[in-house]
């Protein structure tokens, strides 16, 4: 079982979720890559992955740029390559866990689905099952977008993602793996 953790941060908040993945994956005996998307010409061939996490803080309501481009030029590589077919064939074994941290000042999670759509649909077009799509409220911390952390359709999200969020989503990771990778 080979198993990838790609994620994008700008701020911390999704590398925070991104390691208690590579932790969670751990505790349960798997080994885990992780990876940190510093560019969109970065080098990693997903389909060497039968399960993938793949993560991105939200920024103007899609993923982090390199995140977005690496994505993009991916999935043009592999259109070119063949492996993007008509009617996208499923891959039996492969599967994706699609997630992103955000703020949600102005309409809460409905300024975050386009992201994860977005990064759900490389893996969508390879075939891959999408067994996760999970939001995670991150704090704004650029000192610019600071005060969005209060007043906004979520309410005071300081601190986020606290403790509680993280041990949610170690609980989502067991979940996942247990209805998966039996
Ligand atoms: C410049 C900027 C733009 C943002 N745009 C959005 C947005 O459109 N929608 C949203 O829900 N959150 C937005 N956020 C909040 C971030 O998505 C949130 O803080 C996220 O956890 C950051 O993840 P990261 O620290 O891993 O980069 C924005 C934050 C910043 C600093």
């Amino acid at each position: 079982m080979n198993i990838l953790n790609l994620y994008f941060s700008s701020t911390g908040n999704t590398e925070k979720v991104a390691f208690r993945i590579q932790d969670t994956v751990r505790d349960l005996g798997h080994e885990v890559e992780t990876l940190k998307v510093t560019s969109g010409d970065m080098d990693v061939d997903v389909l060497k992955f039968d399960f993938v996490f793949v993560g991105s803080g939200v920024y103007g309501q899609l993923p982090g740029k390199p995140l977005t481009e690496l994505h993009r030029r991916l999935l043009q590589k592999y259109n070119e390559e063949g492996e993007v077919k008509p009617a996208s064939p499923r891959r039996p074994s492969a599967n994706v866990v699609v997630y992103c941290t955000y703020g949600g000042v102005h309409t809460g999670v409905n300024e975050a689905i386009p992201a994860v759509k977005f990064m759900g649909q490389l893996y969508d077009h390879l075939g891959y099952n999408i067994v996760g799509e999970w939001y995670v409220v991150g704090e704004y911390k650029t000192d610019r977008f600071r005060d969005r952390s209060i007043g906004g359709r979520l309410g005071d999200i300081r601190g986020r993602p606290n403790t509680e969020d993280l041990k949610e989503v170690a609980e989502k990771v067991k979940g996942v793996f247990k209805a998966y990778l039996f």
